[in-house]
This record gives structure tokens, C-alpha cells and sequence, in this order.
């Protein structure tokens, strides 16, 4: 017991750093809410037994995030190049690809045939990332079936389309609530073991119970090889509770994205939501994932941490790489400032490009809004070894 919380005084004191490193939201750390999450996290909570009430809440929320993502439109290309938040969109795609390369390019050093799965894969939005990696087997899982239906009808196209010579992945999809089921219970071959699990913006959605968090870890730690990898992006509690405590309601944003929470100043372990909305339409609630709690349940399925970054810190260290940089434009994650004669920028609120301004006096730069990298600079990315 001594080792573990000598382990999370280490992990809080980590993440107190990055609070004044993540400096692109503006706000100032609050030490109160921080120490609020880890006295809870330190024992002095209360029971978080399931109670009849509870057991209900869950599946009600279950149910709405699977008809929330089944309802979503697939938008296409010049759809989606009309939203307000294209370039964040972009931004974030391009760091899921730069951490999927990066991860498949470890895992192909030890092993030839790679197996992943994509853990709430959604409508397959990452499907052509596998494929660019050259993994051998692909299983998809996600609550909402019509996701799963689409990510399949993605993955036949693209298989329809390739070259005749190229060796597209095999693939099973399965739905599951991943919170709630055991996906070994549901895999054609119940030996198969996986090189890599990705669990891109999902794991918040299980936290709503501590037996829903760790059934996710479950699914996505307890099958993968020694040496494999857990890898991931989510809101980052921390950043969330700082914007919130120098907030003066319950809730903080801009104009491209707003969160709200119920209350303040009480932020359980498990069962903390709060609502998200971009672009004013409201997803589904989701729950704080405080990272030294997630860090510690995942050693019981054998995991350690690598390392987990802010958004910011993972973009600032790898666009240094030039394929990266290249990828990042063709990716078009950035908006060039100030555009070009045709071009037209995302928000003409103003003081959205003054950061922009300042550098590029001389030559054009490559930026997001400032709307759209303080909804962006929320999240972490992390990234979990499963020890021998
Ligand atoms: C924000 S989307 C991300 C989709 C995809 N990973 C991506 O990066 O494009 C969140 C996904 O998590 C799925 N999800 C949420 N809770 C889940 C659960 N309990 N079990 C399985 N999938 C879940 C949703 O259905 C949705 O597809």
C-alpha cells in the first residue's frame, strides 16, 4: 500500500508540473481542485458500491451514448471542410496518425505479424491508418452497431479500391458495450492475442463507475502480448478542473466548444460528468478520467506507463520530425496565417489569430485559432507497455 501511494504522490507531482507547461488554455492552476481529486483518490470518499439506482443510471447512459453515435451522420470531404473546427479536426487525425505510426514502428522491431485492436473504433475513422502501418489483423469494437455497420461497409471500399497487389489487413467487428462485456467472450478465436489496443477519445465514457473503468482496462489490456501496447487520447481531469474552478458558473468554452459540469468543487473519482459540446451541438456526457487513478488500475492488468503527454507537449515534440511536419501539411492540421489571396480563415472573431500575429510579422505560419487550440490542448495522449 506504501509503494502504491508513494507511486501517486509521484504521478500528481507530474501532473501539477504540466499545469504550468500546458500554458495554452490561458487559466491558472488550482491547487484546491487538484488536491480535492487525489484526497478522494487517497481514501477519504465515500462507498462506491453499486446500489440499484447506480446499476440503472449506467445502463440509461450506455444506451444514450450508443444512440447518440449511431445517430451521427457520416459527413463527407466538402461537408466536413465547411465546419468551423476543420483544421482542429485535422490536428487531432494527424496526432493519432503520428502516434499509431510511431507505436506500429516499435512493435514491427520485435514482431512481424502485427494484431491491434481498435477499441471504440467508431465509424472507422482510423481504418486507414492500420492500413498505412501494415498490420495483419484488425478488430473493431464499439456500443453503437450502426458505427460498427459503417466501419465495416469503410473497410470493404477500401479493400474494393486497393491495388490488386496490396495486402489489406483481415478484419472482425464487434459490437459491444467494452465497459460492460468481456470482448474475449465475443472474438472468433478466443486465443487470439493483440501487439497493440488503441483506444482513441473513449476511455472517459467508462468512467462513470469504477467497475465500468476497469472493465474497459480489461478489454483492452488482458489480451495483449507481453512487450504489446495500450495506446490512447482523453480529456485530461486536471485541465478540465482548472478551467472550471477560475470559471465563475459551472461551466467554461468559447465558440467553438463548452463544458459544463453539475456542480463545483466535488469531483468523485467515478461518476464525475460533465457535458461537452462543440460546434453548440451536445455529445453525450462523458466522465473525468483522473490519470494518476487510471495509471494505478491499469497495473492490475500488468501495465506501465510510458509516458503520457498533453496534446501540446506530443505536437511540440514530434513536428521537430520532418515527416511529420510533411504529413502535418498534407494533413492540412494547421491554417496558414495570414492566408493566401484565395484563402479565408476559420473565425473572424477577433483576437482568435493574435498569437499567430506576433510570429508571423516576416513570413506566413501554420496555426489553429485560438478557439480551437484551447479545446484541443484538453487532452492527453498516453501510452501503456504490457509488462513481461
Ligand atoms: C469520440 S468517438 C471516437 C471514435 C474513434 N475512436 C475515433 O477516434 O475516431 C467515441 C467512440 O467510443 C464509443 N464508445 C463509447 N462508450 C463505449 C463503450 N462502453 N464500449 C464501446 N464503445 C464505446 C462510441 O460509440 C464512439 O464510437
Amino acid at each position: 500500500m506504501m509503494a502504491q501511494k508513494s507511486s501517486l504522490f509521484e504521478a500528481d507531482r507530474k501532473c501539477a508540473d504540466q499545469d504550468s507547461i500546458g500554458a495554452a488554455s490561458q487559466t491558472s492552476a488550482s491547487s484546491s481542485s487538484s488536491s480535492s481529486l487525489k484526497r478522494q483518490w487517497d481514501g477519504d470518499e465515500e462507498d462506491h458500491s453499486p446500489s440499484k439506482k447506480q446499476a440503472t443510471e449506467e445502463s440509461l447512459h450506455s444506451q444514450k451514448v450508443a444512440t447518440h453515435y449511431n445517430k451521427l451522420q457520416e459527413r463527407g470531404l466538402a461537408e466536413r471542410n465547411k465546419s468551423r473546427i476543420v483544421h482542429m479536426r485535422n490536428f487531432n487525425n494527424w496526432l493519432k496518425s503520428v502516434l499509431i505510426a510511431d507505436i506500429l514502428d516499435k512493435v514491427r522491431r520485435r514482431r512481424r505479424e502485427v494484431t491491434v485492436l481498435d477499441l471504440g473504433c467508431g465509424k472507422g475513422g482510423d481504418l486507414l491508418k492500420w492500413k498505412k502501418g501494415h498490420i495483419d489483423k484488425l478488430v473493431c469494437a464499439d456500443i453503437a452497431a450502426v458505427s460498427i455497420e459503417q466501419c465495416q461497409q469503410r473497410y470493404n471500399d477500401m479493400r474494393r479500391r486497393g491495388h490488386p497487389n496490396d495486402r489489406t489487413f483481415s478484419a472482425e467487428f464487434i459490437t459491444a458495450d467494452c465497459s460492460k462485456e468481456l470482448l474475449s467472450d465475443k472474438l472468433q478465436d478466443p486465443e487470439l492475442r493483440f501487439d497493440v489496443c488503441s483506444c482513441q477519445f473513449v476511455c472517459h465514457y467508462s468512467f462513470e463507475s469504477e467497475q465500468q473503468a476497469d472493465t474497459m482496462l480489461r478489454n483492452a489490456c488482458e489480451r495483449l502480448q507481453p512487450g504489446g501496447f495500450f495506446i490512447g487520447t482523453t480529456p485530461d481531469a486536471y485541465e478540465l478542473v482548472k478551467r472550471l474552478e477560475v470559471s465563475d458558473s459551472n461551466s467554461f468554452g468559447n465558440e467553438v466548444f463548452r463544458v459544463t459540469f453539475q456542480k463545483k468543487a466535488d469531483y468523485p473519482l467515478f461518476g464525475c460528468q460533465y457535458d461537452f459540446s462543440l460546434e453548440g451541438v451536445v455529445n453525450v456526457p462523458e466522465f473525468l478520467v483522473y490519470f494518476p487513478l487510471f495509471e494505478e488500475m491499469a497495473k492490475k492488468y500488468n501495465m506501465r506507463l510510458v509516458y503520457k503527454k498533453t496534446f501540446k507537449e506530443f505536437f511540440e515534440e514530434k513536428v521537430k520530425d520532418e515527416k511529420n511536419k510533411v504529413l502535418m501539411q498534407w494533413m492540412q492540421a494547421l491554417e496558414q496565417y495570414p492566408p493566401d489571396e484565395r484563402g479565408q480563415l476559420a473565425s473572424d472573431s477577433l483576437g482568435e489569430y493574435d498569437h499567430a500575429k506576433r510570429v508571423a510579422a516576416r513570413r506566413p505560419v501554420g496555426t489553429l485559432s485560438k478557439s480551437e487550440w484551447e479545446a484541443t490542448s484538453i487532452y492527453l495522449v498516453y501510452v501503456f507497455e504490457k509488462m513481461a
